[in-house]
């Protein structure tokens, strides 16, 4: 495993955005068959959805979408997560502040949409994620489509740098 580059994917619940990040990222890396050189995995900086698997708002775009997404929400781990990842993403400014106070390296962490191509030159200017849990489904499908361009994006860099 340690040889693997490690992909983490964080937002506050660990339900909605990144787990659908999550599952998105490893279905573009299978595609590409670089599935065997990651370590990809998601969580929250919260603890309130411990255990539970993703919302269903969110399988359900995945599936529409020919994507699984079993993962099972968890909260950051502090003592690990820095030492396994070398790519911590986060989903909102929110999110990237309660990691780098946690004690995440700058280096490390980036935010989403600094991956989509539109923010390339400019990567302090990419939008939030948006929190989608206290919305409807069309907050989903926004969601969905911003992670498919960022994960794009990301690959593409962690690919080249492989
Ligand atoms: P996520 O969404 O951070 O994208 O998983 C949320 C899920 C649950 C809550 C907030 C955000 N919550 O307050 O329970």
């Amino acid at each position: 495993m340690t040889d693997k580059t490690g992909v983490l994917f964080v937002c506050l619940g660990n339900i909605c955005r990144s787990p659908l990040a999550e599952g998105i990222f490893l279905h573009q890396a299978r595609e590409q068959g670089l599935l065997d050189l990651l370590h990809v995995d998601s969580c929250g900086t919260g603890d309130w959805h411990v255990g539970s698997p993703a919302d269903p708002r969110s399988i359900d775009i995945a599936r529409r979408h020919g994507i699984e997404l079993p993962s099972r929400a968890r909260q950051l781990d502090q003592a690990q997560d820095f030492e396994r990842f070398r790519w911590i993403i986060a989903m909102d400014r929110s999110n990237r502040a309660n990691l780098l106070r946690a004690g995440a390296s700058s280096h490390a962490v980036h935010l989403m949409m600094a991956f989509s191509a539109d923010y390339a030159d400019t990567p302090e200017e990419a939008p939030d994620v948006p929190d989608p849990y206290y919305g409807g489904p069309e907050g989903f499908e926004e969601v969905y489509a911003m992670l498919t361009v960022a994960c794009d994006g990301l690959l593409i860099r962690i690919r080249d740098g492989i």
